[in-house]
């Protein structure tokens, strides 16, 4: 029977805010704000968001437990963590503007742990020069959505729980809303607005060990690409070097950077504290070389050089997964991640998550014993493109990003902590962007019915087969294929051999069978889902072929070492006109003066406000 787009649910808002993390929520409270009729569309329950996976802290250059902390250390941090590859107006904006956002969460409601003089207390992470994340305990990623739901739900928002996108609509060049299906009926739903903000995360579902659950399979990114977007940034994936190894069933389970922040220690099967061997030429000059020094650190004096634990997470990751192949990982390959040198009491306040998820995951004390941890994939440092202020992505009008699902500030490799940091930031920024697009945009743009019958189609086919192939056999497939083929280290030939299953999973999907109604089906999202992981899986192959050189997170066998060359380019993927992808390298505009001096000036410089 022909489809009857009359008889379609339409939902209208002025803005619609897809995804209901961080960065979602933060957007959609900005457009509140600003006076626009606002719905949040989530594809789960409102407050289950990988937000909740950033234990450790949000990075913001409060200068409370260290005084010597500005934003320009911040900065300079961040883009030396990134590898110089980050967009340099984000990084100024996010180290420029998250004290303010972090002091404003606590206006709201967020109950950070206190110095013991009352202010925001902050702690060490990778990478980050001075003790800089504000954190509740282990549980920040939480707090932080629970203070902002509370303040969205106050703010007048509109919740769309359980709701995935299809696709997106557009009239004339700018966009005018999505397609989705509510998960628990199956019916189809039209939103209407003149602006659409994706906070939608990231793609982590495509591999097989990873820190994210169901939700992040790249729908932003490949509903926006499929309408011109352009993905950036796509071959840096990052591997979190912590992640639970057993026992199987929660392999790739998040073991907070904040462990190694409050001083865990890395040891190899032989008890060998080997990240001593793996110190990089670059950051010599601010890392501890004996055990000696940095148990100073772990004391408290200043002058000492941190731990090489602290070192940022692509080389931690990297270490990891060499002690391994070399034969000296834990039973379950991985390493031990211990913390029992310091006080029970201290241990189970500072970190109450992961007390709890080793003693009830795998009956491991930590107060008393070394936890097993091994690299798990996190987080996507590439993503959208968009406009480095407003947050909107330059191809397509009336779309903003922010949040995982955008790139850019990370560059080639993201520090632990700035992804809140992140979210607040770019997420207030992108409310304000679509609040000044619809300004100057006021009409509501028509629905594209054709389009709408396309993308209804489409999802359909799954259930409407007689008979065909099992959509969570092909997700495995995939999922083998890119831990296989675009993991930690990579080379061509692994990475052409994942282009070419992509290709293969492909047409398979043209064959995939959901069975049963559409009401509350998992097998028809995940088919439904396959078509998102395959861009996000084929961009991040076709980018890192493309990077010959190793940067950040993206580590070629092929070819080792950062290449001068390729400091002048940013990888982009679009969909050409012919449906392929296309792949391609931009040339990155050099950053302003004041910024590269920052940057690239020593450590006593920019901390004596030389620079
Ligand atoms: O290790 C962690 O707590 C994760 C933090 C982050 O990804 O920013």
């Amino acid at each position: 029977m022909a489809l009857d787009i009359s008889e379609l649910q339409t939902i209208t808002h002025d803005v619609i805010v897809v995804g209901a993390g961080g960065a979602g929520l933060r957007a959609a409270i900005e457009c509140s704000r600003q006076g626009l009729d606002t719905g949040v569309v989530c594809k789960s329950l409102l407050g289950k968001a990988h937000t909740v996976m950033a234990e450790g802290g949000a990075a913001a250059a409060l200068g409370n437990a260290d005084s010597r902390d500005n934003w320009k250390v911040h900065f300079r941090d961040t883009m030396r963590g990134g590898k110089f590859l980050n967009q340099w107006r984000m990084a100024e904006l996010h180290a420029k503007e998250a004290p303010e956002r972090i002091r404003e969460l606590e206006e709201w409601g967020a109950v950070f742990d206190r110095t013991a003089d009352g202010r925001i207390n902050q702690r060490n992470f990778g990478g980050h020069r001075f003790p800089r994340l504000a954190h509740v305990g282990d549980r920040t990623g939480l707090e932080l959505i629970r203070t902002l739901q509370d303040k969205g739900v106050h703010s007048g928002i509109s919740v769309h729980m359980e709701c995935t996108g299809l696709g997106l609509m557009m009239d004339g060049g700018r966009v005018a809303g999505m397609v989705g299906y509510w998960r628990e009926t199956g019916r189809f739903v039209v939103f209407r607005a003149k602006a659409v903000i994706f906070a939608t995360g990231g793609f982590g579902k495509a591999w097989k060990i990873t820190s994210n659950s169901w939700e992040y399979t790249g729908d932003g990114q490949r509903m926006a690409y499929d309408v011109g977007a352009e993905l950036m940034d796509m071959e840096f994936t990052q591997f979190h070097p912590t992640g639970m190894v057993w026992p199987p069933s929660v392999a790739g389970v998040l073991v907070t950077e904040g462990v190694r922040g409050e001083g865990g220690i890395l040891r190899n099967k032989d008890g060998k504290r080997f990240m001593f061997e793996y110190i990089p030429e670059k950051f010599a000059a601010e890392t501890a070389d004996t055990e000696e020094e940095a148990l100073r650190w772990l004391q408290g004096d200043r002058d000492a050089r941190r731990p090489p634990e602290l070192l940022t997470r692509d080389e931690v990751a990297r270490s990891i997964y060499n002690e391994v192949k070399m034969g000296r990982g834990s039973p379950h390959g991985g390493a031990f991640l211990d913390i029992s040198h310091r006080p029970a009491d201290y241990v189970k306040k500072k970190l109450p998550s992961m007390y709890h998820q080793f003693k009830e995951l795998a009956e491991v004390d930590i107060t008393k014993e070394p936890m097993e941890v091994g690299p798990t994939f996190h987080y996507a440092m590439g993503g959208l493109a968009v406009d480095h202020d407003s947050q909107m992505c330059p191809k397509v009008p009336g779309l903003f990003a922010c949040g995982e699902v955008a790139a850019g500030l990370h560059g080639a490799n993201r520090l632990g902590g700035n992804s809140l940091s992140d979210l607040l930031v770019f997420g207030r920024r992108a409310g304000m962007g679509a609040k000044e697009f619809i300004d100057a945009n006021p009409g509501l743009p028509k629905v594209d019915e054709a389009r709408v019958k396309q993308l209804i189609d489409q999802a359909k086919e799954p259930l409407m087969r007689p008979d065909g192939e099992n959509p969570y056999v092909l997700h495995d497939d995939l999922r083998e294929s890119m831990t296989r083929n675009v993991g930690i280290w990579r080379d061509a030939e692994g990475m052409s051999q994942g282009i070419a299953d992509i290709a293969k999973f492909r047409e398979r999907l043209k064959n995939v069978k959901a069975h049963g109604t559409s009401q509350y089906n998992p097998g028809w999202s995940e088919a439904i889902d396959l078509h998102s992981m395959f861009v996000a899986a084929e961009a991040t192959a076709r980018s890192g072929l493309m990077r010959e050189e190793s940067r950040g997170a993206h580590s070629r066998e092929d070819f080792q070492g950062e290449r001068k060359e390729w400091i002048k380019y940013n990888i982009v993927c679009f969909k050409g006109d012919d449906g392929e992808m296309v792949v391609q390298k931009v040339e990155r505009q050099s950053g302003p003066a004041e910024l590269e001096k920052i940057a690239n000036a020593s450590i006593e410089d920019v901390e004596a406000g030389r620079v």
